[in-house]
């Protein structure tokens, strides 16, 4: 089957990129607006981009009115990202309803709020790994239905709970991450296999 996107619909290429750029990791993103109001959402459009700096990026996609990540993270320049392990895959969903922006997040999901070291965001103390970050840029990279705002920012603080360190190193089996595939499914990331890299 070969597909030339122009002319299939956006809900079809939308359905075929989610299902074929599988496992998405989750950023589970916690901001604060202006108001101080705490709000938390998944974005599985979600990935590390350089180590040095150390720059992560996630995508809102555009809604009216946009979303409230984006929102927040345009106006205070500063957001979370948690990893989602297995045991809060409930709550992180939950969290992804579309709730009125005076609406505190944390609570509606049941999530515990811990203050941050250098940003104002709290983190999720749920989160086996919380990365703080100043937003470093946006890229609006679409504006229509199916679109997506690309949000790049700075970590500035590593949090890792000692319970997920073995030897000093995160242990994939402690962390438990979960990662979305296409439609309603998720993964697990317990099934791997090792591989050296050539001349490594
Ligand atoms: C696992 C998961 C992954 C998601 N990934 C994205 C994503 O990458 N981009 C996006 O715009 N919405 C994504 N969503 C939907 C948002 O979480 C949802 O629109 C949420 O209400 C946004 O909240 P906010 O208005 O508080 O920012 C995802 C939802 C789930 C459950």
């Amino acid at each position: 089957m070969t597909i030339d996107p122009q002319r299939a619909s956006p809900q079809d290429t939308y359905r075929l990129l989610t299902s074929c750029v599988v496992p998405r990791p989750i950023a589970l993103v916690s901001t604060v607006s202006i108001d101080g109001i705490r709000n938390v959402a998944p974005f599985s459009f979600f990935n590390a981009v350089s180590a040095e700096p150390p720059i992560i990026c996630f995508c809102p996609s555009p809604r009216q009115p946009p979303k409230d990540t984006l929102v927040n993270v345009r106006k205070t320049r500063e957001f979370v990202v948690n990893i989602v392990s297995e045991a809060m895959a409930e709550a992180m969903n939950a969290s992804s309803a579309p709730f009125p922006p005076d609406v505190d997040e944390f609570e509606m999901a049941g999530f515990t709020p811990v203050p941050s070291e250098a940003v104002t965001p709290p983190r999720v103390g749920e989160s086996p790994v919380s990365l703080e970050c100043r937003l470093h840029l946006i890229v609006e990279v679409s504006d229509r239905p199916f679109g997506g705002t690309l949000v790049l920012g700075e970590v500035v603080r590593f949090h890792v709970q000692d319970r997920v360190l073995r030897n000093g190193r995160i242990d994939a089996d402690l962390l438990g991450a979960i990662a979305r595939m296409g439609g309603i499914d998720y993964s697990r990331t317990r099934d791997r296999f090792s591989m050296r890299r050539p001349g490594a």
